[in-house]
This record gives structure tokens, sequence and C-alpha cells, in this order.
């Protein structure tokens, strides 16, 4: 295998209750790229978008990530790689994350294969860690695995994989960057005893609510006391469109990741297009550019779409 194309999806880390270990896939947006071998040694890297990102390998997380799986196989070639991008930066849909994981996924590709998915997980989180300056894989694990999926640990890396009933999100992107890096800043180091009993026991039913396929209770589990309250300031009309979005039939929602986006869950496409209609109306008075996606869960994450023997 001398190439390998891929597309790589955009993810919502979180899911309202579960902070840093809970993510689901997207079916799109979604970003491409192109990995190719090559007989020199190191890493080359262009965009081909207008996102105006690093090519210095060093400073970019595909560049940082494939630097560490290429050193874990002490691999005897380089790579040249090519990245469409059309997951914006700074968008809170995991857009550092596809980086990431697209280069692991393809270079493993060239590689026959040689890790498992969860090392491939552990390789990108080199390159999430550059992006946001903390070692979190909500974004990545459900990036490589597809659907959704829950980090029990990072240290060492413990993923599972859940089921999860039919269900479609709708996302408002409004035009405004929120770094990660300083999204986590403004949260506090400790919590109290009754919000953390409140928050373990929302990601345990809803964890439970999407194994059972039970809609009710994934409905009353969407719920954050800890991290929302405190974000949901860094985000225009947050609690407007949240209200919109229920009373338009969603199942619940909150931020995306680490913001500005926000994102809704509903049972089927129609519901998920009413909450795109609800969204578009408030955003639409605030005089904020936004944009909007419906999309499935996404079952499969970065997908191999061709290769060169
Ligand atoms: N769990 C992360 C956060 C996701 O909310 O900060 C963003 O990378």
């Amino acid at each position: 295998m001398q190439e390998v194309r891929l597309t790589t999806p955009a993810t919502v880390a979180n899911v309202v209750c579960g902070f840093d270990c809970l993510g689901f896939a997207l079916a799109e947006p979604f970003d491409e790229m192109v990995v190719r071998k090559a007989d020199v040694s190191g890493i080359r890297l262009v965009h081909r978008d207008n996102f105006g990102l690093p090519t210095d390998p060093n400073r970019n997380v595909a560049g940082v990530a494939a630097a560490a799986i290429l050193k874990a196989a002490e691999a005897d070639f380089g790579v040249d790689i090519e990245i469409t991008k059309h997951i914006k930066p700074g968008s809170g849909i995991g857009s550092s994350a596809a980086s990431a994981c697209a280069a692991v996924v393809a270079i493993n590709e060239l590689l026959n294969d040689r890790f498992t998915k969860i090392e491939l997980v552990g390789f990108a989180l080199v390159g999430e860690a550059l992006a946001s300056g903390s070692r979190h894989a909500d974004n990545l694990a459900p990036c490589i695995l597809g659907g959704f999926t829950l980090v029990r640990s990072t240290y060492p890396l413990d993923i599972v994989k859940l089921d999860f009933p039919p269900l479609w999100a709708t996302i408002i992107h409004p035009q405004i960057e929120i770094r990660t890096s300083e999204a986590r800043s403004i949260l506090p180091n400790e919590v109290s005893l009754k919000s953390a009993v409140k928050q373990w026991a929302n990601v345990g039913a809803l964890v439970a609510g999407l194994s059972n396929g039970d809609y009710g209770l994934i409905a009353r589990s969407l719920e954050d006391v800890i991290v929302e309250p405190v974000r949901r300031s860094l985000i225009h009309n947050f609690n407007e469109v949240k209200a919109a979005c229920l009373e338009a039939g969603a199942l619940g929602g909150g931020i995306s990741g680490s913001g500005p986006s926000i994102f809704m869950l509903s049972v089927d496409r129609d519901t998920a297009e009413l909450v795109q209609d609800a969204m578009i109306k408030v955003y639409s008075l605030t005089g904020i550019e936004f944009s909007t996606y419906v999309s499935e869960i996404a079952r499969t994450g970065s997908k191999i779409v061709a290769g060169d023997e």
C-alpha cells in the first residue's frame, strides 16, 4: 500500500452529562485526507482548505499524531499528508480530533494494520493534547471507532463502545471561536458531592437509556449540572436555543464539546429538521453568522475510501 485516502467524521463530545468521557460520531460533516508513503523520512503536510492551519508538522495535530505512530512502529518510511478540512477548527465538533485520527488511521493502513483501534486512539491523543493542552479522548474514540463511545480511562486507555437506538443530531455552529483550552480554564477544579451524584446518575442512566433504546430515559438523562452552567455564558442565546429545540421535539442536548456549537438529539430526521428550523429562528435574530447540520449518528468512524497497491 503506497497511498491511502480516507474520510474522518465530526464528533460530539461530552454529550451533556459525560464531560470528557462520552462522545458520538456524525455522518457529516467530515474531513478528507490523503497520505502517501515516501522514501524520504519525515512528515510533509499540506492543507487543501482555507483555515490557515500550520503546515509545520510539529505544530499541526495531524503531523504530531503521525509522528507518534511512525515512531512507535519504527517505520522506515516518511509520509506526505494532504488534508482537506470541512470541519471548521474551533467549532466544537471535533475538528482537531478529526485531523489527528485521520493521520493515524491512514498510516496504520500503510503499516498493514499493525495497531489496534485503541492503540490508534492513543497516538491521536498526542495530537489532541497539542490542540487543547489536555489529554481527553472523548472526540477521538468515536472518531476512530464510530457510534457512541465512553472513555472509562485515558491512563491506560479503556474505551467502551455503546449500543444505541436510531438517533439524529442537529447542530448549530455560531461563527464565533471558543478555544478548548479557554473553555477548560473556566471550569471549577472541585464540585460538590450533591452535583457529582446527580451527574454520575445521569451518565449511568444515559448509557442505560441508549442501550435499551429508552428514549424517555435518554431525554431525562441529558442534563449537566457541572459544566454547562459555567460554559453556557460563552454562547449567545444558549438558553433560548435549547428551550426552542425542546419545544420543537428534541429529546435534549447542550454544548457540543467545548462549544460554540450546540447539539440536540432527536428520534428521527423529521424531528431533527424541525429542531433545525427552531435553531435558525432563534439565531437569525442575533446578527451572528451560523451554519447548521442535520446528521444521523454514524455507526462507523474514520473510513478508508481508496488506496493504491
Ligand atoms: N471534553 C472536552 C471539553 C471536549 O469539553 O473540554 C473538547 O475537546
